[in-house]
């Protein structure tokens, strides 16, 4: 029997799109097949038609299809060397300001965030800032909004927190049980959450800072610059893009519209 994987993921694409509005079609195609056979797999149908029908019918297992498509990994001060160049490079200019707005678009569990979070608080900038957290998922977002994670990843945590330039006792952020820690409510108060799917909103808001940090990897070239497009209209003037380490603006449409502020970290300006 021929494969017909090349009819059917196309047609699954589009059954989701008219039936949930989730637009798919412009992810990377190979690593999204995958994910897309581990489904069927996953939910004992016979192959991508068979999910197809399954998913148009059945809201709960569209949920569990959402939450497992997109990869969710993450962890609190995630590359260090990010962080540290943020506190040395960004912070002083962001101190000047008024008021300042960040943006954490695909946010997943809220560990990157919260880790701003801390940041903004260590550098004084916590009672003039806001942190905007969002993401395609609100499976994530509802895990996120709880700021508990799981007391094995601490010693982890820890080490990127102290790399990263923090100033206290990584403890002094959460309280700690057999399993999980819960981190300081004053963390959660700075930060909101909603949803927000960059394929298809708009713009939230303008901000002074964004970080998209390991989200357009997952894209095509061609969502990757509407995406791009998309920070660059809710950046106000001298915005500050932050990507992630295997992400860049180089050889994107977008290249000569930013001036590259730590090419290792991968942190951008807004030129204007
Ligand atoms: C690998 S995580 C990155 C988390 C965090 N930024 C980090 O670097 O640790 C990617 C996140 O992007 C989200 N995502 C994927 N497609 C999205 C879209 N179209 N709009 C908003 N978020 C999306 C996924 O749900 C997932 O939580």
């Amino acid at each position: 029997m021929p494969d017909l994987s090349h009819i059917e993921l196309p047609l699954l694409l589009d059954g989701i799109r008219l039936r949930y509005g989730f637009d798919f079609r412009d992810y990377a195609r190979a690593s999204f097949y995958r994910r897309v056979m581990a489904r069927v797999e996953a939910e004992g149908v016979a192959n991508i038609s068979a999910l197809q029908a399954l998913l148009l019918h059945d809201e709960a297992a569209m949920e569990r299809f959402l939450v497992r498509l997109t990869v969710h990994v993450t962890s609190m001060f995630r590359d260090p060397g990010f962080y540290r160049a943020f506190r040395e490079k960004i912070v002083p200019t962001l101190a000047t300001y008024p008021f300042v707005r960040i943006w954490h678009a695909g946010c997943s569990t809220g560990e990157e965030v919260y880790s701003m979070a801390i940041l903004v608080e260590e550098e004084g900038l916590a009672a003039h800032s806001m942190l905007y957290a969002t993401d395609l998922s609100e499976g994530v977002l509802a895990l996120a909004k709880r700021g508990v994670f799981p007391i094995a990843a601490m010693k982890d945590y820890t080490r990127n927190y102290m790399e990263s330039g923090g100033k206290r006792a990584f403890s002094a952020y959460y309280n700690a049980d057999h399993e999980n820690v819960v981190l300081k409510p004053s963390l959660r108060d700075k930060i909101t959450f909603s949803p927000h799917n960059l394929v298809t909103d708009a713009s939230p808001n303008e901000f002074n800072v964004i970080l998209c940090r390991n989200v357009l990897i997952y894209f095509n070239p061609t969502l990757q610059e509407r995406v791009l497009r998309l920070f660059y209209a809710s950046l106000g003037p001298h915005g500050v893009l932050c990507l992630g380490q295997k992400e860049s603006l180089r050889h994107t449409p977008l290249e000569s519209a930013f001036e590259v502020f730590d090419a290792d970290q991968r942190i951008y300006r807004r030129i204007e």
